[in-house]
């Protein structure tokens, strides 16, 4: 079966997708919540990034109390912490093997796999051996940098809500030091845009040959 990789993610009128705080909380109105949680149950694995799941702490069964996908959490320079909701969700962490021996606090909280192949296609190809092939990944800016970047993801579903930020340094969907390479040559189909309320619900499909 082919993977697909799908990015689900909210940003403001001005495409930032962080509060100053390092959080995403007071942002997402129940009709982006509904949408996520239909999102996560078209997917097998969620992948979610260390700072995300440590700043915003989210909750990983759906509204309806179904469980969802599995959360995985790749960690290259750190284990997170250890009272967070995702370990009600028997997540999958997928770490450094450097990080073995500090992984006692998880033990019995999470399936541990250590790997030193830890690049975003090593990550997609050890969930396909494990037959998770519908993947979703809620960033943030910083992990979905490494996956748009290897030209990995094939949907793209942006809520656009209706705020201002400013403030310069505050991230968009990608953060990364330097400009995708050949991005001009990279391009995105919109498929849906939908109107509901106070928000724009759209999605992309990458447009590969
Ligand atoms: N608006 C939205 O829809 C939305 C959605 C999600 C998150 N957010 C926001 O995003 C913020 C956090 O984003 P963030 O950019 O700081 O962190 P992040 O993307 O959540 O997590 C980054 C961490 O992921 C790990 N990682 C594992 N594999 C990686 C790879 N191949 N490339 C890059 N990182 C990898 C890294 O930890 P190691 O160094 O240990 O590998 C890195 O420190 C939060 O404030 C959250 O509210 C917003």
């Amino acid at each position: 079966m082919k993977q697909s990789l799908s990015v689900n993610m909210a940003m403001t009128l001005d495409g930032k997708v962080m509060l100053p705080d390092g959080t995403w909380h007071g942002l997402t109105s129940p009709t982006d919540r509904q949408r996520m949680d239909e999102h996560r149950s078209r997917a097998q694995a969620l992948i979610v990034g260390r700072n995300s799941v440590e700043k915003d702490n989210p909750r990983f069964t759906l509204r309806d109390g179904t469980p969802g996908p599995r959360p995985v959490m790749v960690c290259r320079s750190r284990l997170p912490t250890e009272n967070l909701r995702i370990f009600e969700a028997e997540p999958l962490i997928i770490a450094a093997s450097s990080l073995q021996s500090q992984a006692g606090h998880l033990k019995n909280r999470a399936e541990l796999y250590f790997s030193d192949a830890l690049s975003p296609s090593d990550i997609l190809s050890e969930l396909h051996h494990r037959q998770y092939n519908r993947i979703l990944l809620e960033g943030g800016p910083t992990l979905n940098a490494s996956d748009f970047a290897a030209d990995l993801v094939d949907q793209l579903f942006i809520t656009i809500v209706p705020y201002i930020l400013g403030q310069n340094d505050l991230p968009g969907i990608v953060t990364m030091q330097q400009c995708i390479e050949n991005f001009d040559q990279r391009s995105w189909t919109l498929v849906q845009c939908e109107k509901i309320e106070n928000e724009i619900f759209t999605e992309y499909h990458r447009s590969k040959n």
